[in-house]
């Protein structure tokens, strides 16, 4: 049993394979503390004292006059402003007088085989057999408040799912300033925190410091979870490496603005919290209504950083990403090719072209709707443009499959160009605050997608088109932030709803999109992975990982992103050369090696390519076929970084019943007398023997763990190698 309450400790203990999570509840009062998240214990382990009850300041009910100190000093499993909860907090609620109180007291709680879904809101999903969920009933019983603290623990993987419900069972109004989804406490931390930050074209870096006091976050309040910054963070040992040492992740399954915060105080407790963005927000719950906040996933381990990150690639795949099964089409997309210079001719010669080489799917990008020649039009006029493509998709789509290519096609079905027909029929769809002026953003505005009926016009055309040709991908993008923040369907008090309530209806047209059509391969964008995160895989199993597809600055992209997604949810593409975005000019075998983790194709006008280059495409999508299942189901072992010494990038993925191991190095810039650097390969069946089928070595696990792979020494800057290893005997 996954969860159990020991009632003679007062405690919940929620065990993981290899995990335990514990919560306490504390005196008289019935405080819900945080008492435990670490290694795995044994059964009957007593560690209530933790909670130091009996250090100054003690609970209220032993000492009342000093209960603020006590409220400053506990660690709340989730903290709620007030009374002397001063430190980062999870929950701001103000009363219909306005004030702004909260204490959360222990009710009741319950314990149930598998896991609810959240409404409206994506979030990890298992069965009985494979999960257990914990429901904690709080109340504040001066607001009338009940707070429901859910956890979820899956048989399966080392995660521990949580969210929080707020309902109002006063006569009261109540107005939720804050209501975050998770918050974690540990004592006398001295460690790192562990961020991904960056811009477009330059996505999730890997950011390491040691946490200072005071507090330290990361935030978007751009409406989307924004290429700056990604809803995650990690709190590890300063000397947790790859492969060794403590290390605590959060991440949200949610796509709009958050704040993922660390406080470190004056007593070396450190706090972390996750969830919405309280900037801006503000959730009106009248009498008898609730609110769910959106799902934090987090995962421990002892086993350093490249432990957490197999944590979060296991519950996301096997508990969050729907699509995960999908076959990945190998594709090529008109973008790069041609940007919006394209028409039924040129699009059939790129499938042909496509058809040769063996791709699967071509995907028309921007440029095929409305009177689209750039970016300045007809975002929102979801209809062919038949000058273009006469015939329209549906004859595009039969005679691309008669060569046995399949059709995708690119929609940006969130934003409305204020020329279109779309906006002049109905100026008021379009997000704006009254009495000013909308700012553009890439010459165009967002729909107020809060609105039901905005939602239902987008969803009419969308649906007539996908539902016109034989369409097996969608491209959904998504090219500007909010900036104008208000719902026309919203009265003026409850515009702090707006940021979450156009995700919701973005979740609602996703879901719309999925169960009409679900054999379409989704793959989410947003300028880019403007809008990589949890929530999006849940409807899409793959987001394109950056508009950079530029081979050497794509490995720190992968490699940040890979800390917390699997490498299955990247899109990644062989792009053209000069590099679009950065000039650069690397070997095409080397952007391939660079694509093959991920969702492979291909950016670029595959007619326009030198006959060497071309030549090693049947090779590539050969090596897609080989391995692409291993690298999409296998486990994540990070080896080397580029971003840390400066020459090489190296990881390896080991499938799960570590048959079979896939190095995949790339050099980025060659050393003069160096000799072959040495590389530990973890993972490995530690007795079995596995060769190395580039050189035909042959050791044991250990072997290949404790002395290393001598790497093989490349002369040039921009080459790579597979190395492939297999079990033998
Ligand atoms: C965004 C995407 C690109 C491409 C263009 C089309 O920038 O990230 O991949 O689809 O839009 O306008």
């Amino acid at each position: 049993m996954p969860i159990q309450y020991l009632a003679d400790q007062r405690v919940f203990r929620l065990d993981t394979p290899h995990t335990s999570y514990l919560i306490a509840l504390a005196d008289a009062e019935g405080f819900v503390g945080h008492l435990y998240y670490g290694p795995r214990l044994p059964e009957g382990e007593d560690l209530r004292a933790l909670l130091r009850l009996d250090e100054k300041p003690e609970p209220p009910s032993r000492l009342e006059r000093e209960r603020a100190g006590f409220y400053d000093a506990f660690p709340f499993e989730y903290p709620a402003f007030g009374g002397g909860n001063f430190r980062t907090c999870c929950a701001r609620v103000r009363s219909a007088a306005g004030g702004c109180g909260c204490t959360l007291f222990y009710e009741d709680h319950a314990i149930r085989p598998g896991k609810p879904a959240l409404p409206g809101l994506p979030a990890c999903f298992g069965s009985e057999q494979e999960c257990e969920t914990l429901e904690l009933y709080c109340t504040d019983p001066a607001l009338g408040l009940r707070v429901t603290l859910r956890y979820t623990v899956f048989t399966d993987v080392d995660a521990v799912c949580r969210s929080v419900r707020f309902e109002n069972r006063s006569a009261q109004l109540l107005t939720l300033e804050a209501a975050l989804s998770a918050g974690i406490e540990l004592d006398d931390f001295d460690g790192d925190l562990i961020t991904l930050h960056g811009s477009w074209a330059r996505e999730r870096e890997i950011d390491r410091r040691p946490l200072a006091a005071g507090r330290q976050s990361v935030y978007s309040a751009r409406g989307i979870s924004s290429h700056q910054h990604t809803p995650f963070l990690a709190l590890a040992e300063h000397s947790a490496t790859q492969t060794q040492g403590a290390c605590l992740g959060m991440t949200l399954v949610y796509s709009g603005n958050f704040l993922a915060e660390a406080e470190l105080d004056a007593f070396d407790r450190a706090r972390a919290v996750i969830g919405i963005h309280p900037e801006g927000f503000g959730w009106r719950l009248a009498p008898g209504e609730s609110f769910d906040t959106p799902e934090a996933i987090l995962a421990f381990s002892e086993s350093g950083l490249g432990g957490m990150t197999r944590a979060f690639h296991d519950v996301l795949r096997r508990h969050l990403i729907r699509g995960q099964a999908k076959h990945r089409y190998s594709l090529v997309n008109s973008w790069e090719a041609s940007y919006f210079a394209f028409d039924h001719d040129s699009l059939l010669q790129l499938g042909r072209e496509a058809a040769a080489e063996g791709i699967e799917l071509l995907v028309v990008d921007d440029g095929w709707f409305g009177r689209r020649d750039d970016d300045n039009s007809s975002l929102g006029d979801w209809v062919v443009n038949e000058e273009k493509l006469p015939g329209g998709l549906a004859r595009l789509g039969r005679e691309l499959n008669e060569m046995g290519v399949r059709l995708g096609i690119w929609l940006e079905p969130e934003m409305v160009s204020p020329d279109s027909e779309l906006y002049r029929a109905h100026p008021d769809y379009a997000m704006a605050i009254p009495g000013r002026a909308p700012t553009l953003a890439r010459n165009q505005l967002l729909l107020d997608l809060a609105r039901p009926e905005v939602r239902d016009c987008v969803w009419r055309q969308i649906e007539a088109v996908l539902r016109s040709a034989p369409i097996d991908y969608v491209k959904w993008d998504m090219n500007r932030p909010i900036t104008d923040l208000y719902s026309a369907a919203l009265p003026p008090e409850r515009q702090g709803e707006a940021a979450h309530r156009y995700m919701l209806g973005v979740y609602e047209l996703q879901e719309r999109l999925v169960s009409a059509f679900p054999h379409i391969l989704l793959e989410n964008c947003c300028s880019g992975g403007g809008r990589f995160d949890a929530g999006m895989l849940y409807y899409s199993p793959q987001i394109w990982a950056s508009d950079n597809a530029e081979a050497i600055d794509r490995l720190a992209i992968q490699e940040g992103t890979a800390l917390v997604f699997p490498l299955s949810s990247m899109g990644a593409h062989v792009a053209a050369c000069p590099s679009h975005t950065n000039g650069r000019v690397t070997p095409f075998a080397t952007r391939g090696q660079v694509a093959l983790p991920g969702g492979f194709g291909y950016e670029l006008d595959l007619a326009k390519l030198p006959g060497e280059d071309r030549a090693l495409i049947r090779g590539q999508l050969g090596d897609y076929r080989r391995y692409g299942p291993l690298l999409h189901e296998g486990d994540y072992y990070r080896l080397a970084s580029a971003a840390q010494n400066h020459a090489y990038d190296a990881y390896m993925v080991v499938a799960k019943d570590k048959s079979r191991a896939l190095v995949n190095l790339v050099q980025v810039r060659s050393r003069s007398q160096r000799r072959a650097a040495r590389l530990a390969l973890p993972g490995l069946c530690e007795e079995a023997r596995y060769k190395n089928e580039a050189t035909g070595e042959v050791r044991t696990g250990r072997g290949w763990r404790c002395g290393g792979l001598l790497l093989p020494v490349l002369e040039q800057d921009f080459t790579g190698q597979l190395i492939p290893l297999v079990r033998v005997g």
